[in-house]
């Protein structure tokens, strides 16, 4: 029967984050695209999705519009989620289109309420999934850096993506603590554009600051290997005339410092509200960071000095949740307790 199926289906495991969507087919990442989506205003009618729609962002007109559904952790536009997942399932190499037959696990942020559960289970089904399961995210996460959740061991998970930072302790298959705050990758990006108006009378849009961010973003003031200054170009507040300034990781990491201690503080409370025999384990084994933000130059360093607790990078940071999925796709049988289920 498992096999009837797999030949007349196609298996899909989608990471939906508020970032970036990545959809896992046969066991490999096919599609990995930024989550947004371009509609032409006057025809409602979709332009763009995923990388290209993102170059349109924040350089449209009156016609055009981005939407990045997920933007704050919940999904903010449902039509639009449903809209942007059909564009990335497209873009899926030989999809097979004649059997619209489709077996579908998509990752969500596990803050989502049971009415966006619904949406999403809504939407998978528009685009052609007969049976659809959703995963929390740090089950995800967890399963993508290898870790067995199903063992009485606690290990404690911490997804920085672009909307939320998520922090779990995951035991016996089962979420113990769980913490989400809307504090990550897009707060810090923010917290760079706010910072280049006021420091610098600079103005700049949330890809640059974003790109501020990758090139000498940092935790920690004092970086044993220090990113090279990154030249930053801008409107002038005061001329209206475009402008070129330099800035260097310390100045940035002074910027990121509020964001980065309420990241801390999150991660405090949900020790603290550990289980003992729990905290007892996750003192062996450390702290697990994933997602884009994990990749902040010294902000495992930071962590683990905060804590005073072993701090590990996942492998591929931006990719662990979708690998987690796809392991997950591929062993539903055994991992459906951690997932909630439908079959249209
Ligand atoms: N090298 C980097 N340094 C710091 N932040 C990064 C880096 N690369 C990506 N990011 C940030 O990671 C976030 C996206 O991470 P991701 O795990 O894909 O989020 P989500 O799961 O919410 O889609 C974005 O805010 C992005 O700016
Ligand atoms: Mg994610």
């Amino acid at each position: 029967m498992a096999r009837f199926f797999n030949f007349f289906s196609q298996e899909i495991a989608i990471d939906l984050g508020t970032s970036n969507t990545l959809i896992i087919c046969d066991g490999e990442i096919v599609v990995d695209e930024p989550s947004i989506i371009a509609i032409d205003k006057q025809t409602n009618a979709v332009m763009a999705v995923g990388k290209k729609a993102m170059l349109m962002h924040e350089k449209t007109h009156q016609k055009i519009q981005t939407i990045r559904p997920l933007k704050d952790g919940v999904i903010a536009d449902f039509d639009a989620t449903e809209r942007m997942m059909q564009g990335l399932i497209e873009m899926i190499p030989n999809r097979k289109k004649l059997f619209r037959n489709m077996r579908m696990i998509i990752c969500i942020p596990s803050g989502i309420t049971e009415v966006e559960k619904r949406a999403v289970f809504d939407s998978a089904e528009h685009v052609g999934s007969r049976e659809t399961y959703l995963i929390h995210e740090p089950m995800a996460a967890a399963l993508g850096i290898g870790l067995d959740v199903t063992e009485p061991v606690g290990n404690m998970i911490i997804d920085i993506g672009g909307g939320t930072t998520e922090i779990a302790v995951i035991a016996l298959a089962g979420i113990v603590c769980d913490q989400s705050i809307r504090t990550a990758g897009d707060e810090f990006t923010n917290d760079i554009v706010n910072y280049m108006r006021r420091q610098h009378n600079l103005l700049i849009g949330e890809r640059t600051g974003e790109q501020i961010k990758i090139n000498v973003g940092a935790a920690l003031h004092e970086l044993v290997n220090p990113p090279e200054d990154y030249a930053v170009h801008g409107r002038d507040l005061m001329t209206g005339i475009p402008k070129q300034i330099t800035v260097s990781y310390s100045e940035i990491s002074h910027c990121l410092d509020k964001s980065i201690s309420k990241i801390e503080e999150a991660i405090l409370k949900a020790l603290e509200s550990t289980p003992p025999e729990l905290a007892a384990d996750i003192y062996r084994t450390g702290l697990y960071l994933t997602g884009g933000g994990a990749m902040l130059r010294g902000l495992d360093k930071r962590i683990a000095q905060k804590t005073k607790l072993p701090v590990q990078i996942a492998e591929d940071p931006l990719r662990a949740v979708v690998r987690g999925t796809g392991i997950a796709l591929k062993n539903v049988e055994r991992f459906s307790f951690l997932m909630s289920h439908k079959n249209m």
